[in-house]
């Protein structure tokens, strides 16, 4: 049994006020609903870590952050370590997104250094894989994930992957408005899980959440949710508002597997 995961990408949105505001209408939202079939975690931009951990202080929802550098501190102008992390109170550490590979030129092997830097210090990395549209058009899917997989997890241990978390975003969907169908999701998730199975075996396969991201929304979790190899969401748009986050975390709650 894998349980469901469901976490907020905040991205660069959100000041120090408006953040607390946001955790603090999700707490109150998610309180008057059960929830605790779902973990629930939100990331929010560094500057907001503190504040949010101490809003969710005594609830389940966990706090993460949206990346790290590898080193644990010297003099590396403008990052932010894992131990760093953990004192502002986060839990999880989303590794690899697609905006970081895009644009700032991240690279499975930083990939695969941040994987081991949260995993060293008890952080649970998001790790995200996805294809871009080109390469979904020309039949590469496949291809890419699987370097995007076998990069990332370069001298991971079982007993690590046991404890990470992988996002399959397809670029093409993220922020787009256009989501893949639950099949263009499962395909791959599937896809994953197989991979993982060849790598580590059964035990790590069969455990090993897999969450879809791209243009998640209230309208369109519980198709994705209802493939069987869909573990939960990362949410981008849909995660900056009350109403929306606090819906898919309520329908992905009902989903029964
Ligand atoms: P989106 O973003 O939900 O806005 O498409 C998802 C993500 O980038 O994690």
């Amino acid at each position: 049994m894998r349980k469901t995961i469901i976490a907020g990408n905040w991205k660069l949105y959100k000041t120090i006020n408006e953040a607390i505001e946001l955790a603090n209408g999700l707490k109150r939202e998610l309180f008057k609903a059960n929830f605790s079939a779902v973990d629930v975690v939100l990331c929010p931009v560094f500057t907001a870590l503190s504040e949010v951990a101490e809003v969710l202080n005594e609830t389940d929802i966990q706090l993460g952050a949206q990346d790290l550098y590898w080193q644990d501190e010297g003099a590396f102008t403008g990052e932010v370590s894992a131990p760093m992390l953990k004192d502002a109170g986060c839990r999880y550490v989303i590794i690899g997104h697609s905006e970081r590979r895009q644009f700032f030129g991240e690279t499975n092997e930083m990939v695969n250094k941040k994987i081991k830097a949260a995993l060293k210090h008890e952080l649970t990395p998001i790790i995200c894989v996805g294809e871009n549209l080109q390469e979904r058009e020309a039949n590469n899917t496949f291809k890419v994930i699987e370097g995007h997989i076998q990069g990332a997890l370069v001298d991971i241990s079982a007993k690590d992957m046991l404890k990470s978390v992988i996002a399959y975003e397809p670029v093409w969907a993220i922020g787009t408005g256009k989501t893949a169908t639950g099949e263009q999701a499962q395909e791959v998730h599937k896809f994953i899980r197989d991979l993982l199975r060849k790598i580590y075996g059964e035990e790590v396969a069969s455990s090993v959440r897999i969450q879809y991201g791209g243009s998640v929304k209230p309208e369109n979790i519980v198709e994705l949710m209802g493939k069987p190899d869909v573990d939960g969401a990362l949410v981008g748009g849909a995660s900056l508002k009350v109403d929306s986050f606090s819906s898919i975390v309520i329908k992905a709650s009902e989903v029964v597997k």
